[in-house]
């Protein structure tokens, strides 16, 4: 299996360099990849089953009810390489409809990923899969036991969404080159109370997930964060087409890190995420740019969501 991880010691120093960048920059971020320690993945999968968080649900129907067409405007006996694959459920799901040929589901977490496989291969052993431990936001260097044949990047989840328009671009033509089709869901914009509540739900798990990044900060940093002393912002930004997330302090504060601080004024915020959403005009211009043509596309009822099959244009 290729192993594309830094080693520890370069990882430890480049995640304090870019935090601490982070956090003493005017507008003090920090990277959304922090929300997703061992806790604040089993809280994402808490948000996925909230009533309010529509967008997993959505798109599961959306691939059970358009199932068959989507299997016929992909084909079947594709290398289905799976980014993000996680637990492999979603690709899984696919498996009877697209008979891949290959399955390369590719993860940062490999452990996790090895297990999940483990167990498909005796549920579905005519199928070769070729788990790949790499964080493939950065570069896209696929090793050459990948099937070059008909590949087919599935991207659910909305994830695309996390990225900037145009790291979301460069992730894109990344792919293009590849050599890929794409299999990819998107949240689309629509009634800003329903997106506010999908990012500020009444139960506070979304307010737990951001506040944990503190958590994470304050283990990776030696820094001293006291969860309490600060909120959860979660609300659509209709300028920018963007749900943000941020956490502001409840009042002036000083937070210590080996080596630094910063001072935190009464409401000044660290912001911590974007979820961008886009339209389905929007989307397909993105891919046009990319050098993709949409060949076909599913949405829900409500329009709240759709999954794109894009062929290299
Ligand atoms: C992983 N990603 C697509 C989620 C989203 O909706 O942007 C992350 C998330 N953040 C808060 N709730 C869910």
């Amino acid at each position: 299996m290729a192993d594309l991880i830094p080693t520890r010691d370069t990882d430890a120093n480049v995640i304090r360099d870019e935090l601490i960048a982070g956090l003493t920059a005017p507008q003090a971020m920090a990277s959304p990849k922090y929300l997703y320690d061992a806790l604040g993945s089993k809280l994402f999968e808490a948000i996925c089953e909230l009533p309010e968080y529509y967008p997993t649900r959505t798109e599961a129907a959306i691939f059970t009810r358009h199932g068959a067409d989507i299997a016929e405007s992909v084909g079947s006996g594709v290398t289905l390489i799976d980014l993000g694959a996680g637990n492999c459920a979603k690709a899984a799901r696919l498996f009877p409809l697209l008979s891949p040929a290959q399955y390369v589901p590719i993860d940062i977490s490999a452990d996790f990923l090895h297990d999940a496989v483990q167990q498909l291969r005796q549920r579905f052993p005519q199928i070769g899969m070729l788990p790949l431990g790499m964080d493939f936001s950065a570069t896209l260097a696929l090793p050459n036991e990948v099937s070059r044949s008909r590949r087919l990047f599935f991207y659910p989840g909305s994830s695309i969404g996390n990225f900037h328009p145009d790291e979301a671009l460069a992730f894109l033509r990344r792919l293009r080159a590849a050599d890929g089709e794409l299999l990819i869901g998107i949240d689309l914009v629509k009634d800003h109370a329903v997106l506010d509540a999908a990012y500020d739900d009444a139960l506070g798990v979304t307010a737990g997930f951001n506040l944990n990044l503190l958590n994470h900060l304050n283990r990776l940093l030696g820094a001293d964060f006291k969860l309490r002393e600060w909120r959860h912002r979660g609300f659509f930004n209709p300028a920018l087409s963007r749900i943000e997330m941020h956490l502001e302090a409840r009042h002036a504060l000083t937070v210590r890190w080996q080596g630094g601080e910063r001072r935190f004024a009464e409401g000044e915020r660290i912001h911590t995420e974007n979820s961008y959403k886009y339209t389905p005009e929007s989307f397909a211009a993105l891919l046009g740019e990319a050098g993709y043509r949409l060949a076909q596309s599913w949405t829900d009822e409500a329009g709240w969501f759709m999954v794109c099959h894009a062929r290299r244009g």
